[in-house]
């Protein structure tokens, strides 16, 4: 099995590591998932399948409602995973990997099949990461420590962060997610269309919204500026803060 990480020994994964070093001592964060990549790499051996989530359905009210939580998961998530459960079924030289393998080497799957891996596995990775940088509305929730240092260097304070990211959010037309990524030079923003994971580009997302209309719709209507704004309030910050941390190592 090929993880992102061990696809190494390039200035960018050198720059990479600078970077963490320079950002990151160990995190305490016990219940915590390790790395973004981590919760992708897991050997397949049957089929994929869907995660519990960290928390009940409920749990995110009132940024997000338990309705729009169960459908989100037990629907779209579960959607993704069927679609993709059946095109490995029917492609024989798809067994047996993990999601990292097959969305960071989409131009090694076969063309037939390559736009249905490419939506559906990254539908599953995107989802599975968002359930776990999400937690509980706090009303001053914002990084600390060490990634609160490395967000102010990299654009200068956590509010021009929160405007460059909500405006990939708000900018991205259609359905998409904006993330904020490890990339070569750090941190980076970056928005993707439809179910793409900035993995396929070689950067590794650590904290990401969805803003597909399945994500807010029931509450929020065509209101997305509404739905991210609120959004700001249930980011899991120490989960974030481990992704940063795991980006590199
Ligand atoms: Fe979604």
């Amino acid at each position: 099995m090929t993880s992102p990480q061990a696809c190494s020994a390039s200035p960018q994964t050198t720059s990479r590591r600078d970077f963490i070093r320079a950002s990151g001592g160990a995190l305490a964060a016990v219940g915590l998932a390790g790395s973004a990549s981590s919760l992708w790499a897991a050997p397949v051996e049957d089929s994929f399948s869907l995660p519990s989530l960290p928390y009940a359905y409920d749990a995110l009210a009132p940024v997000i409602d338990a309705q729009t939580m169960m459908i989100h998961h037990t629907k779209h998530h579960q959607g993704y995973i069927n679609n993709l459960n059946a095109v490995v079924s029917q492609e024989s030289s798809l067994a047996g990997k993990s999601l990292v393998e097959l969305l960071k080497h989409l131009d090694s799957i076969p063309a037939a099949v390559r736009t249905a891996v490419r939506n559906n596995g990254g539908g599953h990775a995107n989802h599975m990461l968002f359930w776990q940088v999400m937690q509980a509305p706090r009303e001053a929730g914002k990084p600390s420590g060490k990634l609160g240092e490395a967000i102010a260097s990299k654009f200068g304070s956590f509010a021009n962060f929160k405007e460059q990211f909500t405006k990939a959010a708000m900018g991205q037309f259609g359905s998409g997610w904006a993330w904020l990524v490890v990339g070569d030079g750090g941190l980076e923003v970056v928005a993707t269309a439809n179910q793409d994971n900035p993995i396929s580009t070689g950067k590794t997302p650590i904290l990401g919204i969805d803003v597909w209309e399945h994500a807010y719709y029931l509450n929020y209507q065509n209101r997305r500026a509404d739905y991210v704004d609120a959004w700001w309030k249930v980011v899991n910050w120490e989960q974030v803060a481990m992704f940063m941390q795991k980006a590199a190592s």
